[in-house]
């Protein structure tokens, strides 16, 4: 294994490198589309019923087919078949990694040692249906013989994210009679503002994790069965008041949850990957199974294209390769996912841990430290918001931030005409500032208009910020599963490239002990050795003032 080559040795890093400097030194989108028009139409991809454009990316065909080389140097297209095939490509903890079978049609043939797994999906898919539709239809009745009316998820990272993100992008598609929430925080106002109005005699709560052990589910998932007794008074209420979503059977129930009231998922799935699987519950009794299956059946639209789909027109390679070009080659350290939507006003949380969680690593597979730049910061908010707060920067700061634009062409169904009415302003903002970041305005369009010359460079836009717009047609399920394969498959690309392990996340661990090691200081005071002076003068400081 400590053949391979680190990336940045290989002849078509440096090709690249030379092209940066030698053709491109300078890059400019009005001259790039000044040579050549075409590439607005040439520069598009479809997947499902994404149309992405990558035309205002500082690239030309050049760039493109240097950066395919690297991709195919570096064999991206290989480690993807040999995690579709189930081999355990996460090296760190030596497991497969196989959200795809969790989106594979029931017929499929998916193997993890010898044994099909898409069997075992499909039986937890058909049991959190039949789960999902009593809760819905209020058969599933609480302890008192009410119906279930409040549906709380307890859980962290991706057995939080996920759901909590899906379920307000799919809010328009959910049940509006029962009432939804995501605690994760192990601040207590988390679950506090949670429950407060909710009577613990209509209260599901949904504990999602996949280990069971994390310390903030486990906490909160205490703390909500004692208000579930405090109000019931009686143990056996939990039975019908608490699930659990987990890997850990055992774990379960330990914590006193009847493992007939689990939904299983397996080791290979990594929890920043997992809301197509149990984990997704609280999403499925949300929008109903039917819907949840269209959502499945868009992640699997995009898997599919990844395995099929020639390297030129592979959309998540391509994505990840852009992504390369201005981490490695442009020195970029952000990367902006701006949604115009609404409902995708958590989308660019839950790809934080997608891709920070995936790609925030320093050690290449073969345990060396890395010498080049893996994932980017990923950041973002709903566009027109961050119009009016963080914009300026991008466009008149000195740091480059390629950005995505995600927008669709309908608004959804439910709103007023009214308020359809107002789509089209939403996406003139979407499109102006595509426009605005790529082309901006020189000093002598500035000039033309009037301006005062000391006003002149302060009011010019040099442009070249690179966007990639991706529009569907309807926020629907299906096209949600399709974004979220999208990036996952995007940050798939940009970790095979790196040579990084994009499924194990070490890197948490040790504040998690830390935290374990310091809690007995603060609510008991006692005296934890090892602490550094800092962080002691921190425990004395707090110990003094909680008084
Ligand atoms: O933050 C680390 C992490 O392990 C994430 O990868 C995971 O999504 C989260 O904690 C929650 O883990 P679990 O589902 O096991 O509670």
């Amino acid at each position: 294994m400590s053949d391979v080559p680190e990336p940045t040795r290989r002849p078509e890093w440096a090709a690249l490198e030379n092209h940066r400097k030698d053709a491109l030194p300078q890059p400019d989108l009005r001259e790039l589309f000044a040579a050549d028009p075409s590439r607005a139409e040439r520069y598009v991809v479809h997947v499902g019923d994404l149309r992405i454009d990558y035309s205002k990316h500082l690239v030309t065909d050049e760039t493109l087919a240097l950066l395919g080389e690297l991709a195919a140097a570096t064999d991206v297209f290989g480690l993807r078949d040999a995690m579709f095939r189930g081999e355990r490509i996460n090296t760190t903890e030596d497991r497969a990694v196989l959200h795809t079978a969790l989106r594979a049609p029931r017929d499929a043939v998916v193997e993890v040692d010898g044994e099909n797994v898409v069997p075992a999906v499909h039986a937890v898919l058909d049991r959190m249906a039949d789960f999902a539709e009593r809760v819905r239809s209020g058969e599933w009745t609480g302890h008192t013989g009410r119906r279930i009316r409040n549906v709380v998820n307890i859980g962290i990272g991706g057995s939080d994210l996920g759901p909590a993100m899906a379920y307000e992008v799919l809010r328009p598609y959910t049940a509006r009679d029962l009432t939804f929430r995501f605690v994760s925080n192990v601040d207590g106002a988390d679950l506090h503002e949670a429950t407060r109005d909710l009577d613990p005699a209509e209260t599901l709560f949904i504990v999602a994790s996949k280990t069971f052990t994390t310390i903030e589910t486990v906490t909160n998932a205490t703390s909500a069965r004692t208000w579930l007794l405090d109000a019931l008074g009686d143990e056996a209420a939990v039975a019908r008041h608490f699930v659990a979503l987990s890997t850990n059977a055992g774990k379960v129930a330990d914590f006193g949850i009847d493992t007939a009231n689990m939904f299983e998922f397996w080791d290979w799935v990594g929890g920043r990957y997992s809301y197509d699987s149990a984990i997704g519950l609280s999403l499925m009794i949300a929008i109903g199974p039917d819907r949840f299956r269209e959502m499945l059946d868009g992640f699997r639209i995009v898997d599919e294209h990844f395995v099929n789909a020639p390297a030129e027109a592979n959309a998540p390679l391509l994505l990840g390769l852009l992504g390369i070009w201005y981490n490695n080659f442009f020195d970029a350290q952000s990367h902006a996912v701006l949604p115009y939507s609404h409902y995708l006003s958590k989308f660019t949380a839950y790809l934080q841990q997608l891709d920070m969680e995936s790609n925030g690593k320093s050690v290449d597979r073969q345990g060396r430290q890395v010498t080049w730049q893996t994932g980017p910061v990923v950041w973002g908010t709903p566009g027109t918001n961050g119009q009016h707060a963080y914009y300026q920067l991008i466009h008149q700061g000195t740091k480059l931030i390629p950005a995505d634009l995600i927008g669709f062409a309908r608004p959804v169904a439910e709103l007023s005409d009214e308020l359809k009415a107002q789509h089209d302003l939403l996406m003139a903002n979407l499109f102006a500032q595509g426009q605005a970041l790529a082309f901006g305005k020189t000093a002598e369009e500035v000039r033309a208009e009037g301006v005062p010359e000391e006003q002149v460079p302060h009011r010019t836009f040099h442009g070249n910020h690179p966007t990639t717009t991706i529009l569907a047609t309807e926020l629907t399920p299906s096209v949600l599963g399709q974004l979220v394969a999208l990036y996952e498959h995007k940050v798939f690309v940009q970790g095979a490239i790196w040579n990084i392990d994009s499924f194990d996340q070490w890197g948490v661990e040790l504040g998690k002990v830390l935290a374990k090691r310091v809690e007995p200081a603060l609510t008991e005071g006692a005296d934890v050795p090892g602490l550094d002076p800092s962080t002691a003068a921190l425990v004395a400081a707090y110990r003094e003032r909680r008084k």
